[in-house]
Parts: structure tokens; sequence; C-alpha cells
């Protein structure tokens, strides 16, 4: 059975809590889909663990034989507090933005949490890092809200973010490595416009996304979620990397045509090579998406937008790279991986009927058309959007799956999805 520790840190009541509508959300849609999990609730918010003082600390670095009663008492709350997290497989913690950090009963939580002998040791023959974690294998989603924007790495706010970065790094103390965190997170909560309801939405959808995707490995196997190593995770998920010699017959020419287009083997290439189809559907619908009237950078932020919603970092990493090669100007670039708006009106305009088509699931409304078609594109450019978002599915959903490491070539341009912030 999977153990989900559902944490919440907003000072702000449920009904006013836009991180406490994500956790339950999560908390729903993965019961809903795995009613045999267990739920711990520990709502910080509304009942906040004191701050840590000088007894706190005497009493947690008395070794447990030596301490005296009033000390077994102070550390009473931490104990429980730390049996919860060693219970627990999943920790999905709602995480509010406070003046660029966490909110400090997050902090009390944490100061809690992190005890010598029960969540880490300390050993100086280890040299210069003598702390080494004591739990292990489990999963961390952090469910945030900022009231501003651009937090992300690389975002125009990302030198400000004093929260993920310190989430991140205690998070070894709940026994998650790095590479289980998987960030959410609504944006413009204070501008209050249509970028922070097409952030809400985002979240929701990601938030939901994530929920059945654990929900599912969790019925599969609770297996992985013992394993701290992501490349465990790849093993189990078992999608090979092919090599010329081991893709299928059918994948070969392909594969030989993207070597000497690329000069490299690209991954998600030789991926889709175990289903030699969508590698050849891939290939060529891009063929195809190159024949439309659309410019390479009208190309680019079609393929771009839907990378970047659909949270698919190889892709976000690819195609920045090859729209520096085609001559996309810098700051469509990187208006495209920020999700801020592009100062070209027309341009703007398909980078955001993109966004229609993608969240919408292909319903815009008559007014959206109409605003897309008074910038100056035409019906063809509609359709042209929708074959643009099809390649995309193909690409972000496989690469979803696999977990397609990046190329050496394409590493210089990372973007961090998994924080995904579920911009706008
Ligand atoms: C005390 C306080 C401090 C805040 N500080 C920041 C901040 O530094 N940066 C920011 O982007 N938003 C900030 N906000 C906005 C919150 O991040 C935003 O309202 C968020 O939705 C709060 O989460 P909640 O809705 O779950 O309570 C702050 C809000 C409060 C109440």
């Amino acid at each position: 059975m999977t153990t989900l520790l559902r944490i919440d840190a907003s000072a702000q009541q449920q009904d006013r809590s836009l991180t406490r509508m994500l956790t339950t959300l999560f908390t729903t849609e993965f019961l809903h889909a795995n009613p045999d999990a267990k739920v711990i609730v520990r709502d910080i918010g509304q009942d906040p663990v004191p701050a840590i003082d000088h007894r706190f600390i005497h009493a947690a670095f008395t070794p447990p034989e030596e301490r005296e009663d009033w000390m077994t008492d102070r550390l009473a709350l931490s104990d429980a507090l730390i049996d919860e997290v060693v219970a627990a497989d999943i920790i999905v913690m709602g995480a509010p933005m406070y003046n660029y950090g966490m909110p400090a009963a997050l902090k009390g939580w944490i100061d809690h949490i992190a005890r010598i002998g029960r969540t880490f040791s300390f050993d100086l023959a280890r040299g210069d890092f003598p702390i080494e974690p004591i739990l292990k294998g489990k999963h961390l989603v952090v469910l945030s809200s900022r009231g501003e924007f651009g937090f992300q790495p690389g975002g125009p706010r990302a030198h400000l973010n004093a929260l993920d970065p310190a989430i991140a790094a205690c998070a070894h103390y709940f026994g998650v490595d790095t590479a289980n965190i998987q960030t959410i997170a609504i944006e413009y909560q204070e501008f209050k416009d249509a970028r922070h309801d097409r952030s809400v939405t985002a979240a929701k959808d990601a938030t939901r996304a994530l929920a059945q995707q654990f929900a599912r490995s969790a019925k599969q196997t609770i297996s992985h979620l013992t394993d701290q190593s992501r490349n465990k995770d790849k093993t189990m998920k078992d999608f090979p990397t092919h090599t010329l010699d081991s893709a299928p017959a059918d994948a070969k020419p392909i594969l030989q045509a993207a070597l000497k287009g690329y000069g490299f083997m690209p991954n998600l290439y030789a991926t889709m090579a175990e289903a030699p189809t969508i590698l050849e559907g891939y290939t060529t619908l891009s063929a195809i998406f190159s024949k439309t009237d659309l410019s390479e950078t009208e190309r680019q932020i079609i393929l771009m937008t839907n990378n970047r919603l659909n949270g698919c970092k190889y892709c976000m990493a690819a195609h920045t790279t090859l729209s520096q090669m085609g001559g996309v100007p810098d700051d469509v670039i990187t208006a495209l991986r920020n999700d801020t708006p592009i100062a070209d009106r027309k341009l703007e305009a398909l980078r955001q009927f993109a966004v229609v088509i993608n969240e919408s699931r292909g319903w815009p409304t008559d007014a959206q058309i109409e605003h897309f078609l008074q910038a100056g594109y035409t019906r063809q450019t509609v359709l042209e959007v929708i074959l643009g978002t099809a390649l995309k599915t193909l690409s972000n959903y496989t690469n979803h799956i696999a977990e397609t490491d990046l190329d050496p070539a394409f590493v210089a341009n990372a973007w961090p999805a998994s924080s995904a912030q579920a911009a706008e």
C-alpha cells in the first residue's frame, strides 16, 4: 500500500488558498485512481510547528540513551513528524512563496525533520561532506503559488527564488533525491488577470496528470518508489535507446538519415526507433510541417509553445538549439522559454493561439479565432497550428514516457520543466 503524506503550509484557510486547492486536487485524484492508498495529513499552516530553541537543540544532540525526560518530551513532536515522513512513499507539499522564500511554518517543520540519528548521520571521517541522509527513495511533489511570476531558472525573477532551492537543499532529510522532486507552481496571483487564469488552469491540469501518473506507478509496483535513482526508474520503464545495430530493420534507414543530417543520433529518434511507425510518422510529419508557408520563427513558436505547455524538457532544449541554428531571434527564443510575451504583435498572436489550441484541446472560441485572423493569419494557419500541435504530441509524449536523456548537443540549452512552472 502506498502512503501519501500531505503537508499544507499556507497560512490561509482552504477557501482562500491556491496551494491548498492544488494539494486537495492531487490527493483526490490520487485516491480516486488508487483507493487503497493511505493519506497522512499534516496541516502546518493552520497548526504551526513551534520554532526550535536551545532546549530542542540540546535534546536533539544528546544521544538517546542519555536523554532526560524533558528532552524526550521536547523531541516528541519532532519524532511524530519524522514518523510520518518515514511512513510516506510520496510527500505532497503545498508551499506558497512568502517573501521570496518558504513560509515560516514550513521552515519550522523542516527544522523538526532534520534530526541527527533519525534523518541524517554525521561523521567527520567522511571528510568535507560529513552529513549523510538516512531516509531514501521517497518522492516529493511541491505544489506552489506565487503572486509574481518568472521564478523558474532562466526566468526574470530566478535570482529572487529562495523557495525552490531551499526545499531542494533540504529534501535529502525527507529521503528525497533532487531528481525525484516535481514542482508545479501557479504564478501571477497578484495580477489577477488572464495570465493568472491560464496559470491556474495549467497548474490544475499538471497536478491532475501528476497524481494520476503516481497512482498508476503505485498500482503497478511500489518498488520503484523505494529506489532513489532516476536511472532505476528508467530501467523499470524499459524503453531502450537504440543504436543502428539494435534498432528494428524498418527504423534503420530513418536513423541513418538522421545521423547524416544531425551529425549524431538524437536520443529522441533512437528512442522512437523501438516503434518504427512512430519514428516514420514523426520524421514525415516534421518534413511536411516545414513545407507550410510559415517562417522558421513561426514554426518554432508553435512547436516550442507545445513543448513548454507539455513540460517536455528534451524538446525544449532541442528546439532552443534548432531555433538558434535556424536564425529565430533571441528575444523570441527567450519569450518561448520563459512564457513571456513576444514584442512583435503578430508573432505574439501566434504564440497565444498555439496556447489556446493546446490548452483547449482544440476547442478555441469564435472570438479567439477571430482575434488570430485579425492579427494577420488565415484559416490555413489555424489548421497548421493543429499540425504543429500534433507533431509535438508524438515527441513530447514519447519523451515523457521514456525520460529521454538530453543529447550533449542540447545540454547547453537545458530547460528545467520538472520544476515546471506550470507557467500561464
Ligand atoms: C505574507 C505573504 C508574502 C508573500 N510574498 C510573496 C513574494 O515574495 N513573492 C511572490 O511572488 N508572492 C508573494 N506572495 C503571494 C503568494 O505567494 C500568493 O498569494 C500565493 O497564492 C499564496 O499561496 P496560498 O494561496 O496557498 O495561500 C506573498 C503572500 C503573502 C501572504
